[in-house]
């Protein structure tokens, strides 16, 4: 059984937070991630929208390149998202839990498979009132991976 330095009420508080500082006036939906590490550090995200719309950054990427940084891709356990509308007094709104896009699957996938562990997904609502709890190979079965590259063209 792993043992984790902080609560998930405690990382979706986190995730929450850094949706504040989302810069999503495009979709109107702002999204926070905090990523927790073996050791109890935390690395956190938000997304970031552009004004051509398809070059926008998920609040999960903009937390796995900070992790990347700050603790490294490998020491990844848990990641937490929140996502809703910022309210008048500035806190994350929204009563649906919001799970990892495809491609920020296959990202948390790439991590998974540089540490071997099965890295845990808290997916929680803005307002922080519902929370669902997965694994990424539930959520990304059957993934493609570096290994399938061992087939490419030398
Ligand atoms: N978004 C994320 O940041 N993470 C997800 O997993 C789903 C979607 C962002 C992208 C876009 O800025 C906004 O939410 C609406 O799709």
């Amino acid at each position: 059984m792993e043992r984790y330095e902080h609560t998930p009420a405690e990382l979706v508080a986190r995730a929450r937070e850094a949706a504040a500082k989302a810069h999503a006036p495009y979709s109107g939906f702002s999204v926070g991630c905090a990523i927790e590490a073996e050791d109890g550090s935390i690395a956190i995200g938000s997304n970031m929208e552009n004004a051509c719309y398809r070059l926008g950054t998920c609040a999960e990427i903009s937390a796995l390149t900070s992790a990347q940084q700050e603790f490294g891709l490998d020491k990844i356990r848990r990641i937490a998202v929140a996502g809703g509308h910022i309210g008048a007094g500035g806190a994350l709104t929204g009563e649906q839990t919001v799970l990892p896009c495809g491609g920020c699957r296959q990202a948390i996938a790439e991590a998974r498979d540089l540490s071997g562990f099965d890295i845990e997904i808290i997916a929680a609502s803005g307002d922080g009132g519902a929370i669902s709890t997965h694994r990424i190979s539930a959520l990304l079965p059957a993934s493609f991976g570096a290994d399938n590259l061992d087939d490419a063209q030398d």
